[in-house]
């Protein structure tokens, strides 16, 4: 039906006769002649009717936003004057010749440049997915998982898939239930990843397998979380973590050089967790911004102000000061606010000090808090934090764990507020997980990955000697303070797997019915074998600069796990429901 896209044409098309199809941008009545901006794929062409041809004039003059042509005619260049350097086609015009309009449509519930709720791009999301920036962000989508796929395969990995229903697996968020019609009052789960069937294919001697597929986890949602999303899978036999992680660096240095023309090290910083913790308060911590905790229990656990004392001498306590250079200008409602936010993650307060001379000591700071303190307490604060005339510190003093989230969060925080994020792109892995995080509500262990992760020794008898203390082989990549994938060397003998389901808490008939199948081929012959998943969305996110993963998804789900545009989840006819023999009851209130 065409012979070029809109946004392919240029000065090298002048004086050609073309035929293009698209969508009416823009229709502008220039007294006795109309122009249309036609919009396809590739970009926008004016398109130029004149009257000569009264027929096809009336047609143009019929046309509307959104209306679908098909224009034949002559590419000349524009008028001087009505140059548009800014686009392709910004030196030429089409002289319509013909016109066919191919369709009508009504007047659209938005213009592609308006800004509106995102709920009604969601639900006309058709219409949302035609503005430019979206139709990038899709097309940039295509070439990430096609540099994957071919970097992969190229790799010597085979693209397998794995069932969609299934049983539950480990990940640990609520599963997506399917009832069964053929085994009544049964379900299928859906995979919130394939994490056993990638093992089950190791133990079946793929070697290398690779999956890009969908992931189902009923959770609650964020910016950079949704309900079903996308992992690129990653499964290895007889590779090691050094092995699985450079190829994993060539990978991204390979498409970020591809698809952005961006040069990173494929030596990617590796930190451990503690440190990642102490240093940021997060295992995911976003390196472009150069503030950091510091760690002063030390210097707090005698002095009188309990708010710190307490945390300092606790066991699970931390006292931990976060310098903000030149905040000495934050004012009193800023300091509120980010009391207010540190609040969200249960911090009882936000002590600070404004230094507005060092040299000067105590006479020098400005806080409420500096008559709680002895001299050598804000003498050692001021030397660990390394404070300088017009900073301001900021104090988290709880659980180590509200103190690393609350803190951890502020600095990300103020270093948007006060641009401080370094431009680029700061890849990280952070490696030596603790193997186990003890569930203080629960007193037992959980698994900081998940149960088939391996410990990082051999000896099942040391690792129940040392749960507390034991690191896993576990890593994440980590891009720009967002977690981008995760992964580890699994455990591939059958003593150490009971043994970690052991100090996990599940028992032998627990484990045999959830993951028995799993535990049953370990006896028969399973390699040593380790990968990693990354969240797609999330990469196209961060390499898009979208500032949410919906925006970098066709089809997205709302906060509440709703699709807007089929309406989706919705009732089920009462026949339906008795095929799968379920009878609704009252919804039940959560108690
Ligand atoms: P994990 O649970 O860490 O590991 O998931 C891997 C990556 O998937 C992305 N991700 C998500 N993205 C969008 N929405 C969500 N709800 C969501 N949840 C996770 C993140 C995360 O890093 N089977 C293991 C991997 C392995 O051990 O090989 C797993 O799924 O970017
Ligand atoms: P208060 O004595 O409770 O009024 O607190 C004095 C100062 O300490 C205030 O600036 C509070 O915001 C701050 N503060 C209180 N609890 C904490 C805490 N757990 N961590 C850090 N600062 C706190």
């Amino acid at each position: 039906m065409r012979t070029h896209y809109c946004g392919d044409l240029d000065s090298s098309h002048i004086d050609q006769e073309v035929t293009v199809t698209g969508w009416v941008n823009r229709r502008r009545d220039h007294g006795g002649v109309i122009f249309v901006d036609l919009r396809d794929r590739e970009g926008i062409l004016q398109v130029v009717f004149d009257p000569d041809d009264a027929t096809m004039f009336a047609n143009a003059e019929r046309v509307r936003n959104e209306f679908v042509l098909q224009v034949s005619g002559k590419v000349r260049v524009r008028p001087e004057g009505t140059v548009n350097p800014d686009m392709r086609t910004g030196e030429i015009e089409l002289l319509a010749l013909s016109l066919n309009i191919l369709n009508e449509s009504e007047t659209p519930p938005f213009q592609l440049d308006d800004d509106v709720h995102e709920d009604l791009r969601l639900k006309y999301r058709y219409i949302d997915l035609r503005k430019p920036e979206m139709l990038e962000r899709m097309r940039l989508r295509a070439k990430v998982t096609h540099f994957m796929r071919s970097f992969l395969e190229g790799d010597g990995f085979l693209d397998i898939e794995t069932p969609m229903l299934t049983r539950a697996t480990p990940e640990g968020a609520r599963d997506y239930l399917v009832p069964s019609r053929t085994h009544a009052g049964q379900f299928f789960a859906l995979p919130q990843s394939p994490q056993l069937f990638k093992q089950l294919l190791m133990m079946s001697g793929m070697d290398r397998y690779y999956q890009i597929v969908r992931c189902f986890r009923d959770e609650d949602l964020r910016a950079d979380r949704q309900p079903e999303f996308t992992q690129l899978d990653i499964e290895t036999s007889f590779m090691n973590e050094d092995d699985i992680m450079s190829t994993m660096e060539r990978m991204m240095q390979g498409m970020f050089k591809d698809i952005m023309g961006v040069e990173i090290d494929s030596n990617f910083l590796r930190m451990s967790y503690a440190e990642a913790m102490e240093r940021f308060g997060s295992d995911k911590p976003d390196l472009r911004i150069d503030l950091e905790l510091v760690t002063i229990s030390d210097l707090l656990a005698d002095v009188e102000f309990k708010v710190f004392s307490g945390p300092a001498k606790a066991e699970d306590g931390r006292v931990a000061a976060l310098r903000v250079p030149q905040g000495n200008q934050l004012s009193r409602k800023q300091i509120d606010d980010y009391t207010k936010f540190v609040g969200r993650y249960g911090a009882k307060g936000l002590a600070y000090i404004k230094c507005n001379d060092v040299a000067a000591g105590r006479d020098g700071l400005q806080s409420p808090i500096l008559k709680f303190l002895p001299d050598d307490a804000i003498a050692g604060i001021l030397e660990r934090t390394g404070a300088e005339s017009g900073d301001l510190i900021f104090f988290g003093a709880d659980k180590e764990k509200i103190v690393n989230e609350s803190l951890g969060a502020l600095r990300v925080q103020v270093g948007h507020d006060m641009d401080l994020v370094q431009e680029g792109w700061s890849f990280l892995w952070v490696v030596d997980f603790p193997m186990f995080e003890h569930d203080e509500k629960e007193d037992r262990w959980t698994a900081l990955h998940h149960p088939f992760t391996a410990p990082n020794t051999d000896d099942p008898a040391e690792l129940e000697a040392n749960a507390g203390t034991a690191l896993s082989r576990a890593y994440d990549m980590v891009l720009n303070g967002v977690e981008l994938g995760g992964g580890s060397i699994r455990i591939h003998r059958m003593e150490m797997q009971q043994k970690v389901l052991q100090l996990l808490g599940i028992d032998d008939q627990e484990a045999e019915d959830k993951f028995g199948f799993l535990l049953n081929a370990l006896k028969y012959g399973c390699p040593p074998h380790g990968g990693i998943a990354f969240g797609l969305d999330r990469l196209i996110m961060l390499m898009t600069g979208a500032s949410s993963i919906r925006d970098v998804m066709a089809f997205p789900k709302t906060q509440t796990a709703a699709c807007l545009l089929t309406e989706a989840p919705s009732e089920v006819s009462e026949r339906q429901m008795k095929e799968l023999s379920i009878r609704l009851r009252k919804p039940v209130v959560e108690g």
